[in-house]
């Protein structure tokens, strides 16, 4: 019983992954790492800003040590992204002199890019998020007026799947975003599919990250949404889970002197650890009812000890966050499985008792 990770328990249902950097693959992380998940995803060494700062050069240093220590412990990995309006270089929309390319150049970029980082992990790498987030969250809008839309239109949709697909037809290409079960935002993300699926786009399914807080979204909306996409034939995998205890983000002021310890708040009371306990269960209990169409459900960082959420409730940016002990952050979102000691939280065996 003590020897079984997530993986096992849910080895009838989907793998289970999480989100990693630099600092997972070694000490007590990794450990907990290969013990309990199947599946890794580069938290941002494959985002262009890291893998291809500029035009004439690759960075592949973070993400080859990922994929080896994936592959060489028998782990899937799940690449993202290859398409994104943040942690994007400028040197991909501009000429020399500042001014926005055309059409035509972007879209030679965007394949050039694609092309080379999907053909090196070849093979390795199973599923791509390769379109992340172009749906706008304001209702009155459809696609996000992002720099791949001013100067393309709705085409580097269609672009980026057919390069992906051609550099590896074996890949699972997804379509990825977030808040993908509000109503609203679901039925734009609904067309973008459909369009995507009538052109005959090589798409295979679609990513909800599931940053989810203690009682949003409801079951009932999870579960209207995983039938919607899955009314189009496209698998769903989840993508980036994490369950805040925290309400609506409020930004502390910014702590311009790191050196500062600020006080930990101790928010993670019992009666906490139990509603998001409740959460977890409620959540797990609808991916194994629809393990039909979920193929991977992923979470978004290993333990409560480092939390892209904690480190945007800092103030702080997500790698400088990393990097430091936990006493620099103010406001932490305690969204995993695995507390700040690595040990397995209540939520935990909500999720692996069935
Ligand atoms: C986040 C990382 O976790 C942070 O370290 C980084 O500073 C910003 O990006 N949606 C996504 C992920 O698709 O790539 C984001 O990851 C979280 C939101």
């Amino acid at each position: 019983q003590e020897t079984k990770g997530l993986k096992d328990y849910y080895q009838n249902y989907f793998p289970v992954g999480v989100a990693v950097n630099m600092a997972a693959l070694s000490g007590k992380t990794a450990e907990l790492v290969t013990k309990e998940f199947n599946s890794v995803t580069p938290e941002n060494d494959m985002k262009i800003s890291v893998i291809h700062p500029r035009e004439n050069q690759y960075n592949w240093k973070n993400a080859d040590a990922i994929v080896d220590f994936a592959v060489s412990h028998h782990i899937k990995i799940r690449g993202h992204n290859l398409l994104w309006h943040t942690q994007v270089p400028n040197w991909m929309f501009r000429d020399s002199t500042g001014a926005l390319v055309s059409k035509e150049i972007l879209l030679k970029r965007l394949k050039e890019h694609i092309s080379t980082v999907v053909n090196r992990y070849k093979g390795k790498i199973y599923a791509w998020d390769v379109v992340n987030e172009a749906i706008d969250d304001n209702p009155d809008k459809y696609l996000r007026n992002s720099l791949w839309y001013q100067i393309c239109g709705e085409d580097f949709l269609a672009k980026a799947f057919e390069y992906a697909h051609e550099a590896d037809p074996k890949a699972a290409l997804y379509y990825n975003d977030y808040n993908s079960e509000n109503p609203s935002k679901r039925e734009k993300i609904y067309k973008l599919l459909k369009n995507l699926k009538d052109a005959k786009v090589p798409i295979d399914g679609v990513g909800l990250q599931g940053h989810w807080k203690l009682n949003d979204p409801s079951p009932d909306l999870i579960r209207a949404a995983i039938d919607r996409y899955a009314s189009l034939g496209l698998k769903i995998q989840i993508t980036e889970l994490d369950v805040t205890i925290r309400g609506p983000r409020t930004r502390p002021k910014p702590q311009s002197d790191n050196s500062v310890t600020l006080p930990v708040d101790s928010g993670y009371t019992e009666g906490i650890a139990n509603l998001q306990a409740d959460r977890y269960r409620a959540i797990f209990q609808i991916f194994r009812d629809y393990k039909q169409v979920i193929t991977s459900v992923t979470f978004w960082n290993v333990s409560d000890r480092y939390s892209w959420l904690d480190a945007r409730n800092g103030g702080l940016a997500g790698g400088a966050a990393a990097s430091l002990n936990t006493p620099m952050v103010v406001r932490k979102a305690y969204p995993l499985l695995f507390d700040e000691n690595l040990q397995r939280k209540k939520a935990y065996w909500s999720v692996v008792k069935f």
